[in-house]
């Protein structure tokens, strides 16, 4: 019988700790996440097609796993995509598609080498979340952005419950680095009863 991760993801503590979690359910991954209906990634890339001005400029698709965050956003018309990930098991299935120009080995935990500007748009699907990348991504990617770039995010619930990625959203609202373009709480993964957050962030 074929393992089952999901009801473990949210219990990750260190980045060691993902990374051999994601390295063992890069295989599986697709599956069990598709059967479970998981929707938000076809969420943040509608969205991020409702703002994006020319769809042809490049996209960073952060924590992109096998790429099925990168085939959202294919599918709504990006054409230009680089990922990065954690784990080489789960950038090897994200190669396997072919939809990316150029994918690489990170931890969300330290500085990205890229020059900012590099990207008009970000996007972190499923990735800024308890035992995942920390909150502290959510100024770091900001930073990465020229003024009118756009970053498309997820929070599921257990996140969204923790308390300091709000508060770090708060923070980047307050201080006027962002403005909000949408927020909007919708299904995830409705088999796992799970809900998620989708936020665009303009860059100020
Ligand atoms: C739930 S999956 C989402 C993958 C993809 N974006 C999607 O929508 O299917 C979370 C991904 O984030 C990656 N990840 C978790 N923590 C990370 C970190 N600190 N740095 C980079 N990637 C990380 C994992 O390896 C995994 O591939």
């Amino acid at each position: 019988m074929t393992k089952r991760f999901l009801k473990t993801a949210y219990g990750l503590e260190t980045a060691d700790q993902t990374r051999d979690y994601y390295q063992d359910w890069a295989a599986s991954y697709d599956a069990e996440i598709t059967e479970n209906g998981y929707a938000t990634p076809a969420r943040c890339a509608a969205a991020l097609a409702r703002h994006a001005p020319d769809l042809t400029k490049p996209l960073l698709d952060i924590g992109c796993g096998t790429g099925l965050s990168g085939m959202a956003f294919q599918k709504a018309g990006f054409t230009t995509l680089d990922g990065n990930d954690l784990s080489p098991d789960m950038l090897a299935q994200a190669k396997a598609r072919g939809i990316y120009r150029s994918l690489g080995l990170v931890d969300l935990n330290n500085p990205l080498d890229f020059e900012v500007g590099a990207y008009d748009y970000i996007a972190a699907v499923g990735v800024i979340s308890v035992g995942h990348a920390p909150a502290h991504t959510i100024i770091d990617m900001l930073d990465k952005l020229l003024p009118g770039g756009l970053f498309v995010f997820s929070l599921n619930d257990p996140t969204l419950a923790e308390g300091s990625f709000t508060a770090t959203l708060d923070k980047v609202l307050a201080d006027e680095q962002a403005e909000l373009y949408e927020s909007h709480h919708g299904t995830h993964l409705p088999g796992f009863g799970m809900e998620s957050t989708v936020i665009i962030l303009r860059k100020r």
